[in-house]
């Protein structure tokens, strides 16, 4: 068969890998891609917004499935343009994708289904935002409502913070109409959980656990990033938490967007806060996570196009996921002065190590061919670089030995990447 990837990520380079390795694909092609999803697909230079022209390229060389990667394009209704066209394609419709696209929306919905979740109230008017915070509990946090590449997340410690915070959302319009409306939410403290899951509208069934690093430094300083490492599975999120997660969050979610008339199809990526008083969503997106793909579908054991089909076919409660019984760590190499400014276009020297290397992978995100054909640096986030291990410890050593491998100007490491496995 052949298949349709849009994305341009170390995401949608860990889906490319997965999905090579399914026997029934023939032909992948990635929309734009990078140049490290250029060893197992053909980039086609559609941008993942350019819906009518990702349908006709899908007709046009009759693409049997398409895996939509990204939140935008999901958000703006990309699995509805597919389907109208009588396309298969993996990911929610737009009704349904609401649940990463608004957080207004999904806290609504957390607090309508039980579902446990920091208690919050939702503003459209900045100063009944300022006259709530006036009264509030510090620190505080503040939400965009929309997509803001995850930068949309405001922790203030004082009141001054918090009435500046709601400016720059709601009047200086940082992230532009995803500040529209805001969540204000009560601070939690604890570990935080990433667990993706693939859903058919009705069945949920969990991926393993991965644990991200949003800030931009080492000691989780810095600004939010859209991550900077990750490792898998997480210690944190043991038995008993899975246990509580099981009962209270996941099959009500899926239950609750079926009762909303927004049935979900896809990956379902909750971000839990297990905190003293247990476990509580942060939020939910609807698609893998990104650099969480890169520490999850390396461990997975099943053919991906097999559990892709069986979502949108009803049929995943016939599918029992495995994944092998190891650790993973990712550590991004991004541009030194990402997430602000940065330069690009430096040649990347060493990639070639990784391809006999058994356990090791480089998925690329920001990167490109040159006019002369070498590899360069086109991003924040450059690469991902992934090691399995038996166990964390022995995957974080084996991931930070592998980043040696690699050579750019400007390359830039969180070199805390795991830490916490010490601890646990
Ligand atoms: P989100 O995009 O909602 O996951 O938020 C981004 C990051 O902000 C999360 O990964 C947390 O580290 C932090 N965060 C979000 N909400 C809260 C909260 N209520 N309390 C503490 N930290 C939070
Ligand atoms: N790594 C967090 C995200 O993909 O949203």
């Amino acid at each position: 068969m052949k298949v349709l990837i849009v994305g341009s990520g170390g995401r949608e380079h860990a889906i490319a890998w997965s999905v090579a390795k399914s026997p029934k694909v023939d032909k992948i092609y990635c929309a734009p891609g990078n140049a490290g999803i250029a060893e197992f697909a053909e980039c086609v230079n559609i941008k993942a917004m350019e819906f009518d022209k990702l349908v006709a390229f899908a007709k046009e060389n009759a693409i049997d499935l398409t895996i939509i990667g990204m939140d935008d394009p999901l958000v703006g209704g990309v699995v509805d343009a597919f389907e109208s066209e009588g396309l298969r394609v993996f990911g929610p419709r737009k009704n349904a994708a609401i649940i990463e696209g608004s957080k207004a929306f999904s806290k609504d919905l957390m607090k309508k289904y039980k579902i446990p979740t920091a208690a919050y109230e939702n503003f459209t008017d900045p100063d009944e935002a300022i006259k709530y915070l006036e009264t509030a509990k510090m620190p505080i946090v503040l939400k965009a409502d929309g997509l803001a590449l995850g930068k949309g997340v405001l922790i203030c410690n004082t009141l001054e913070e918090a009435k500046e915070g709601v400016k720059t959302l709601m009047l200086d319009k940082q992230f532009g109409d995803a500040g529209n409306e805001i969540v204000i939410e009560e601070f939690m403290t604890g570990r935080e959980v990433s667990v993706l899951a693939f859903c058919d509208g009705k069945t949920i069934k969990c991926m393993t656990s991965a644990q991200d690093h949003k800030r931009a430094k080492d000691g989780d300083q810095g600004l939010n990033t859209g991550g900077m490492g990750t490792f898998s599975p997480s210690p944190f999120y043991n038995d008993e938490v899975e246990a509580f997660c099981e009962k209270y969050v996941y099959q009500s979610t899926i239950d609750a967007m079926a009762s909303e008339g927004r049935p979900f199809t896809g990956i379902l990526f909750t971000g839990l806060m297990i905190t003293e008083d247990g476990p509580k969503v942060l939020e939910y997106n609807a698609r893998f996570g990104d650099p969480e793909a890169q520490v999850v579908l390396p461990r997975m054991k099943n053919d991906i196009i097999d559990v892709m089909e069986a979502c949108i076919d009803g049929k995943l409660s016939d599918v029992e996921l495995e994944f092998e019984d190891n650790a993973a760590v990712c550590v991004v190499l991004a541009s030194d002065g990402y997430p602000e400014k940065y330069d690009k276009g430096f040649e990347i020297k060493g990639l070639d190590t990784f391809k006999d290397k058994d356990g090791y992978y480089v998925f690329h995100a920001g990167t490109k061919f040159d006019d002369n054909g070498k590899i360069v640096t086109n991003g924040g986030r450059v690469l991902g670089v992934t090691a399995k291990g038996k166990d964390l410890k022995e995957a974080r050593a084996n991931a930070y030995k592998a980043t040696e491998w690699i050579d750019f100007d400007n390359k830039y490491m969180r070199h805390d990447i795991g830490k916490a496995i010490d601890e646990a």
